[in-house]
């Protein structure tokens, strides 16, 4: 159990963020949950959290802005007090084939998903170096690792997270603090709301046949959290996909 421990959830509203802040909350975590967006949904998933007996909290903050990020980490630490895990998971898709994206496309996919998570990182990797230890788990994607034609914007986002958890490790490794990453596949999820499963040719692509859950994510975002001997690490949850 977590008791006392906080967490920051980014993107944390809805999804498999939402997911992720209960199964956090279900070991004892207290959970500050960090979106932007429907403020209901934040709202909703605050008291489901609280429902299990841990202090929750909702944060507006675009992940994108290194000032609003470092103000919203200070305003944590003021509300908590400590902070001991991090999840990067806000994300965003502006798909587009390559030959006609727009540049803002571009910037606001690599701003969002791939600066967002550095911001977050370097507003709390100094509190865990003083703590002595951390936990950092950022979600990357399986278009990050195989490439998905329509995605180049999203793709090199969440390639480019696996490089940032790999660089992360190894430099805060001496401290006592993991970062690793989940590389999800096709997840039921507002994202992806316009993908049906009855999309014969996508499932043929899964060789287990379906799209996951949001619960299948969070099982390994925790996982990797309550993990102290893995590092460096992505861990693909994706039915198979990218093997
Ligand atoms: P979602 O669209 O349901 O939720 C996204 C969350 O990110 C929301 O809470 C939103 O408030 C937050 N967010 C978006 N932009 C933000 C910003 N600028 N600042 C702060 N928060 C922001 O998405 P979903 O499907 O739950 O995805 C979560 C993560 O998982 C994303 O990083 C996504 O790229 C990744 N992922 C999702 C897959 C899927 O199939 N759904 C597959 C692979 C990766």
């Amino acid at each position: 159990m977590a008791e006392g421990k906080t967490a920051i959830v980014t993107g944390g509203s809805r999804g498999i963020g939402r997911e992720v802040s209960l199964r956090l909350a279900a070991l004892g975590y207290d959970i500050a949950i960090v979106y932007v967006g429907d403020e209901n949904e934040a709202a909703d998933t605050v008291r489901d959290c609280e429902a299990k007996g841990v202090k929750a909290k909702a944060y507006i903050c675009n992940v994108a802005s290194f000032e609003e990020t470092k103000n919203t980490v200070a305003e944590i630490r003021k509300d908590f007090g400590n902070i001991e895990a991090l999840v990067n998971n806000a994300g965003i898709t502006r798909d587009g084939l390559i030959a006609f994206m727009k540049e803002e496309d571009w910037d606001n996919v690599l701003s969002v998903n791939l600066k967002g998570a550095f911001n977050m990182i370097r507003h709390t990797a100094a509190l865990f170096i003083r703590n002595k230890g951390g936990r950092i788990v950022n979600i990357s994607s399986v278009s990050g690792l195989m490439g998905n034609a329509g995605q180049a914007n999203y793709s090199a986002s969440k390639a480019g997270i696996v490089g940032l958890t790999k660089a992360t490790a190894r430099e805060l490794a001496p401290k006592g603090i993991t970062c690793n990453a989940v590389a999800p596949g096709f997840i039921r999820t507002d994202m992806t709301k316009n993908i049906t499963e009855d999309n014969s040719e996508l499932l043929r692509t899964i060789p287990l046949g379906r799209m996951g859950d949001v619960s299948d994510v969070a099982s390994a975002v925790v996982f990797l959290l309550t993990s102290p001997y893995i590092t460096g690490e992505v861990l693909r949850v994706d039915g198979g996909i990218a093997m």
